[in-house]
């Protein structure tokens, strides 16, 4: 399988590409830094790229891609957080910068990637539960997550030959959750204090037991209607 990764130097994205080099799989990948790990295959190709500036990430992406004409599956996974805090302290530059990195840039990566012929069977969009909870303090991520389901549901009503997905990955233990469960307890973010006492626990993972549980799911994702919305910690074992 031909599998483009964004968001390729740390967390779900890095132990992504490293499950599918070790089944055999090429992984083209991007993000700002290159991966840390040691992949146990040669069988990859990196372009390091700031998906916050958009010709950057056409540019980038076109150079990543050239040549091929196929890809199996993309995953849309790059992503940040931002400060965790109410709205009505959460400026619209900072908001528009999460929002840019996790919705805009989609966008230009997929045009891009279309636009280039290549032909794409599948699209997973690494959500999250915050697309849909409105928990106090998510402010810009929630906001932003909502609106790539959104845009996900959007290509798949115009790209009938790809099927898409928005898929929230539950709790996972990666440098996301290094900043969260660093934040002293305040009454204008309720839920990080529940995110603490998931950590080390079998409902927060590391990035490679997340990855092994998605895997695992990927014949009932292939399933659902394209477009949809799916969160992993409802699929049954
Ligand atoms: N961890 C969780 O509990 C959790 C829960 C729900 C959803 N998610 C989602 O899962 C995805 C992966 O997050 P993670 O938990 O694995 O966090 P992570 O370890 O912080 O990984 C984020 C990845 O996104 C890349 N990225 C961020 N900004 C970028 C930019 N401007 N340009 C290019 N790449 C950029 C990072 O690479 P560089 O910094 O090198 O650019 C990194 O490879 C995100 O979309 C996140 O929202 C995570």
């Amino acid at each position: 399988m031909n599998v483009f990764i964004t968001g390729i130097s740390s967390g779900l994205g890095q132990s992504l590409a490293a499950a599918y080099l070790s089944q055999g799989d090429t992984v083209f990948g991007l993000s700002r830094r290159p991966p840390t790990m040691d992949f146990p295959s040669e069988d990859w190709s990196f372009a390091a790229v700031d998906l916050a500036d958009f010709e950057g990430a056409k540019a980038g992406t076109q150079e990543l891609l050239g040549g091929v004409n196929q890809l199996d599956l993309i995953w849309l996974n790059a992503g940040v957080l931002g400060e965790l805090k109410d709205m009505a302290d959460a400026t619209i530059k900072e908001m528009q910068h999460t929002f840019d990195v996790n919705v805009w840039a989609n966008k230009v990566v997929l045009d891009t990637v279309f636009a280039m012929g290549i032909d794409v069977k599948q699209v997973v969009a690494m959500s999250s539960g915050a697309a849909v909870n409105g928990n106090r303090g998510w402010n810009g991520y929630s906001i932003a997550k909502a609106a790539l389901n959104m845009l996900i549901q959007l290509y798949a009503a115009e790209r009938p030959g790809t099927h898409f997905c928005a898929l929230a990955p539950g709790l996972v233990d990666t440098a996301m959750q290094d900043y969260i469960c660093a934040l002293p307890p305040s009454e204008s973010r309720p839920s990080v204090e529940k995110l603490k006492a998931a950590r080390g626990t079998e409902y927060m993972p590391g990035p490679d037991g997340a990855v092994s549980r998605i895997l695992s799911h990927m014949p009932k994702i292939i399933k659902l209607p394209s477009g949809s919305f799916a969160d992993i910690r409802l699929f049954s074992e």
